[in-house]
């Protein structure tokens, strides 16, 4: 399918790596606000998702990851919904056990890696060790005749940030990353929760546009959407491919990870949740029986 012809989108930019190898805090550096002031006990335990104009003018959707061994599978859905993996390696840390699954996640998703090498204003910074750490886990980076860019910086002095953002919005344009604003739309929940105003869940938009109203099939749930609104907070009238959304007027929760499809009418979208309720059921018989 040729999609040159196709509007560009936002690219998904997904940020991975060890617990504290300060993939919040570089987030917050590019978007220039504070998320980790705010964490428990400054670990991340959900997938964040912010939209951010960067110098260029050009919107890029960043992802934060949880590095903490718990939170496995949140991040293998940010691996596999992403166009670009940031992989945070804390300077005086090296390659840790979360940092050699997030390289296996990323290559088995076949997206790019961006290496952030991390916390070089620390005196017991050594960016050579975790150069050869990461050329030893499989990672082909520049210094040994590789594609994979590695740039040294530091979240907290600020050293290096200009050349991340300026490798990110590179890799960026190169992927050329397009796809159609109209037809029925397609995302993934990112995460799904239950909040005063009622049952959320976060959605990535990958194609076509949501809009309040519209009748969404996720995984066997439901929803005609109540109401969308932005990481702020505020009510927005359509979400555009490449952008996170929370998407409100849930009666069943879907699951973090579920496919989210438009259906084009009520009885459409009824029809598609019964034919995967059954298939579900199915699934669980033969699971039963094995
Ligand atoms: P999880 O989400 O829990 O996996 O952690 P994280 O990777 O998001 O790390 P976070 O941003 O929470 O940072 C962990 C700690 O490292 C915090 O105390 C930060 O202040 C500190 N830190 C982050 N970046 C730097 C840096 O460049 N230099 C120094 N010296 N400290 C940093
Ligand atoms: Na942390
Ligand atoms: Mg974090």
């Amino acid at each position: 399918v040729d999609s040159s012809s196709l509007p560009p989108r936002p690219p998904v930019v997904t940020i991975m790596g060890h617990v504290d190898h300060g993939k919040t805090t570089l987030l917050d550096y590019l978007r220039k606000s504070s998320i980790v002031s705010q964490e428990h006990g400054g670990i991340t335990q959900h997938i964040g998702a912010f939209s951010v104009r960067m110098s260029t003018g050009k919107l890029i959707t960043f992802l934060d990851t949880p590095g903490h061994a718990a939170f496995l599978s949140m991040r293998q859905r940010g691996a596999n919904v992403t166009d670009i993996v940031i992989l945070v390696v804390a300077a005086d840390d090296s390659v840790k056990p979360q940092t050699i699954e997030a390289i296996k996640h990323a290559q088995a998703a076949k997206v790019p890696i961006i290496v952030a090498i991390n916390k070089i204003d620390k005196d017991s910074a050594n960016i050579d060790r975790v150069k050869s750490d990461l050329a030893v886990n499989g990672l082909e980076i520049e210094d040994h005749g590789g594609d994979v860019q590695v740039v040294p910086v530091s979240g907290k002095t600020g050293q290096g940030m200009d050349d991340l953002e300026e490798n990110i919005l590179l890799l960026a344009d190169m992927l050329d990353i397009r796809s159609e604003t109209d037809g029925m739309a397609e995302g993934w929940v990112l995460e799904s929760s239950i909040k005063p105003i009622g049952r959320a869940a976060t959605v990535l938009v990958k194609r076509g546009t949501l809009r309040q109203g519209d009748f969404i099939v996720a995984g066997t749930a439901f929803t005609k959407i109540r109401s969308l609104r932005n990481e702020a907070g505020q009510e927005v009238t359509e979400a555009p491919p490449g952008t996170a959304v929370e998407v409100l007027g849930w009666k069943d929760p879907p699951e973090a990870g579920d496919l989210i499809l438009q259906a084009p009418t009520e009885d459409r979208a009824k029809e598609a949740v019964h034919y995967r309720q059954e298939f579900k059921e199915r699934e669980e018989v033969i699971a039963q029986m094995a």
